[in-house]
């Protein structure tokens, strides 16, 4: 995992391919894969190990370890966190363990991977790749995307640029933190029929569009996968479109961040977070 190129290649001439590494830290499983910066396709399998638990930053560390040594990548590497990322180092952490709050992801993470690390919150990186190549692509003005999992992360992007670290799931609505309601993990574990959380998600999302007036929804997470259940039933004004990128969205854009860490244009939020 040596080197300080910026990207990896493969092939040559023409046809060779900017590949990035992009690695998405999450409550269940850590995932990585190379990644084609051209088109955001994946380059490599998806590599998938279960999150140890505790997720403490030592046994985080450890597996992310084993996720990128299955990955052949020399550059830098983007990792997304489910909490908030502020130059490099985590300031929340909602649904992982508490041990994280204060601590250096960047540093934590640079001595295993051997390389620079780039690291964002991971609704920031999904809404990057789905406004890069995915539903929301090329879209001007508000996009706010929203993840439905075990939390609900949300990224605003402004004609292309990431305002980092929004934390709207955790809006308060009629007194309760939004994601107890409106979450995936919230449905399963109140017993929710889809119908029910289907009206916690709409009350969500007017909610937000009348405190934001965005131009697009792009609504993602695991529950983007199955669509049919639910996504109808929800009405709002601000026109409302599915992820395209399902669960590869973080990886995507974790590679896309680190691709572009630096950089003055597009990836506003990637720029904000440190490169060791
Ligand atoms: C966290 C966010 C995160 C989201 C999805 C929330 O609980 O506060 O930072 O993006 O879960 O993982």
């Amino acid at each position: 995992m040596a080197g300080r190129k910026n990207h990896s290649t493969a092939g040559t001439g023409p046809a060779r391919r900017r590949l990035g590494l992009g690695i998405d830290i999450g409550g269940t499983g850590i995932k990585g894969a190379l990644v084609d910066l051209d088109d955001g396709s994946l380059a490599s399998d998806r590599v998938r190990i279960d999150t140890p638990q505790p997720a403490t930053p030592a046994a985080v560390a450890k597996t992310v370890g084993e996720v990128a040594g299955q990955l052949e990548h020399t550059g830098r590497v983007g990792v997304t966190f489910p909490g908030v990322v502020m130059h490099g180092t985590v300031q929340t952490a909602a649904n992982v363990d508490s041990s994280w709050v204060g601590t250096s992801l960047t540093d934590t993470l640079t001595p295993v991977l051997s390389s620079p690390v780039i690291a964002l919150n991971d609704a920031d990186a999904a809404g990057l790749a789905e406004v890069r190549y995915g539903a929301g692509e090329d879209r001007s003005g508000l996009v706010i995307m929203v993840t439905l999992g075990t939390g609900i992360g949300t990224a605003l992007i402004h004609d292309g640029i990431l305002v980092p670290n929004a934390e709207l799931g955790h809006l308060e609505i009629d007194g309760h933190d939004a994601e107890k309601r409106a979450s995936v993990s919230a449905r399963e574990r109140r017993d929710m029929s889809w119908h029910q959380w289907a009206r916690h998600v709409q009350r969500y999302l007017r909610q937000l569009e009348k405190l934001l007036w965005p131009e697009l929804f792009i609504l993602g997470g695991g529950v983007s996968k199955q669509p049919d259940k639910w996504f109808d039933e929800i009405t709002t004004r601000t026109p409302r479109v599915i992820a395209r990128l399902a669960n590869n969205a973080g990886i995507v854009g974790a590679a896309l961040a680190a691709a572009e860490a630096g950089s003055p244009a597009r990836s506003g939020g990637a720029r904000q977070q440190d490169e060791s």
